[in-house]
């Protein structure tokens, strides 16, 4: 082959459109390798006459150039393909409509947390928080519950072991926290947070359950100051013109108990059938810091006193937002749950 022949033999393989990179590429090794008609032309020189040697050779070489500056010009025109095939294969449409995301809702049992500790938090109370496996000691002992104290009938315990049990009440805050502060310190505290009853779960009750304890321990806490505050809390969560009232009940940690009613905010009174006809609904148990449990935890009674609460969260959740089985409050089902967006 001479070296024009060659020459357009090449041209003529670049301008193929099937041409890929890896293709050039083997082209290139064909055309310019050691075996390849470039070199093989090289090797032909040693048979000219002398004088035609640097010309021939010079051409070659010249050819030689070429076939490597069209290897290159091709190599950079298919690589820039490449791109741009890449490029439109993976091109995004901006005008498709979005992917729709889920947007998650506080569920109530946070929310009616939430509110009554922001209600505390305006009154000067700190939030405490507490274990729910705990000891016999704080959960009974130290609140004048003795071991086979009948008061243990009033909630039905799950126990770790002998001494080790599910919380039954946040109340053993109460405890932990007089403890924590020897006697000395005023105490103004709210501990929310989940409790265990070996209950058979039913449309009003689950043995797992919500609840917000508090304390109030100083010189002067007086049973009309937690008749204040309860009614402040009341009113916050139920209204504005709710009313209280104050009925004599028994906890063991507390003397005098009280339970505390809610003027019904459904019939306002009158009576209907989520206040049963009586225009009350029970809300939660109170009463002022037994002297005993003072004394255990390190307060002196004839100095100190106090008042202490316990708000069962899911009830009130469940009158507020108008909820008939407890057990919804757990169940994943996002209808319930949606309802209660921010
Ligand atoms: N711990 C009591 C209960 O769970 C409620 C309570 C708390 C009563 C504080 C009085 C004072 O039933």
């Amino acid at each position: 082959m001479t070296l024009e022949e060659l020459r357009s033999k090449l041209e003529e393989e670049l301008k193929n459109v099937k041409l890929n990179l890896q293709a050039l590429n083997e082209l290139k090794a064909q055309y310019l390798g050691k075996k390849g008609p470039i070199q093989e032309l090289m090797l032909e020189m040693k048979n000219l006459p002398k004088e035609e040697k640097p010309a021939f050779g010079e051409r070659v070489n010249a050819l030689k150039m070429l076939a490597n500056q069209l290897f290159d010009e091709k190599r950079k025109e298919l690589e820039q393909r490449e791109v741009e095939e890449k490029l439109k294969k993976e091109a995004v449409d901006v005008t498709l409509p979005g992917k729709k995301f889920n947007e998650g809702s506080v569920h109530v049992i946070s929310k009616v947390i939430e509110e009554v500790e922001d209600l505390f938090i305006s009154m000067g109370y700190e939030v405490k928080d507490g274990p729910e496996v705990e000891k016999d000691e704080y959960n009974f002992r130290l609140l004048n519950v003795p071991k086979n104290h009948p008061a243990r009938a009033m909630q039905d315990t799950f126990y770790v072991d002998v001494e080790t049990l599910l919380r039954t009440q946040t109340s053993a805050a109460q405890a932990h926290t007089m403890l924590e502060y020897k006697g000395e310190k005023d105490i103004r505290i709210i501990c929310p947070g989940k409790a265990y009853r070996r209950d058979e779960d039913d449309a009003t009750h689950s043995h797992q359950f919500t609840q917000i304890e508090g304390l109030v321990v100083n010189k002067d806490a007086s049973m009309a100051e937690l008749k204040g505050t309860l009614e402040v809390m009341a009113k916050r969560l139920f209204g504005e013109d709710r009313e209280i009232r104050l009925r004599p009940s028994y906890f063991p940690f507390t003397e005098p108990s009280i339970e505390v009613d809610v003027s019904c905010f459904k019939c306002r009174g009158k009576g209907c059938s989520l206040c049963k006809d009586t225009g009350w609904i029970e809300i939660l148990g109170a009463g002022m810091v037994n002297n005993n449990v003072l004394s255990m935890c390190g307060y002196d009674p004839k100095v100190y006193q106090g008042f202490a609460f316990g708000v069962g969260v899911e009830r009130i959740a469940m009158l507020k937002y108008g909820i008939d089985d407890i057990r919804s409050l757990y169940s994943d089902d996002l209808r319930l749950l949606k309802q209660f967006k921010l």
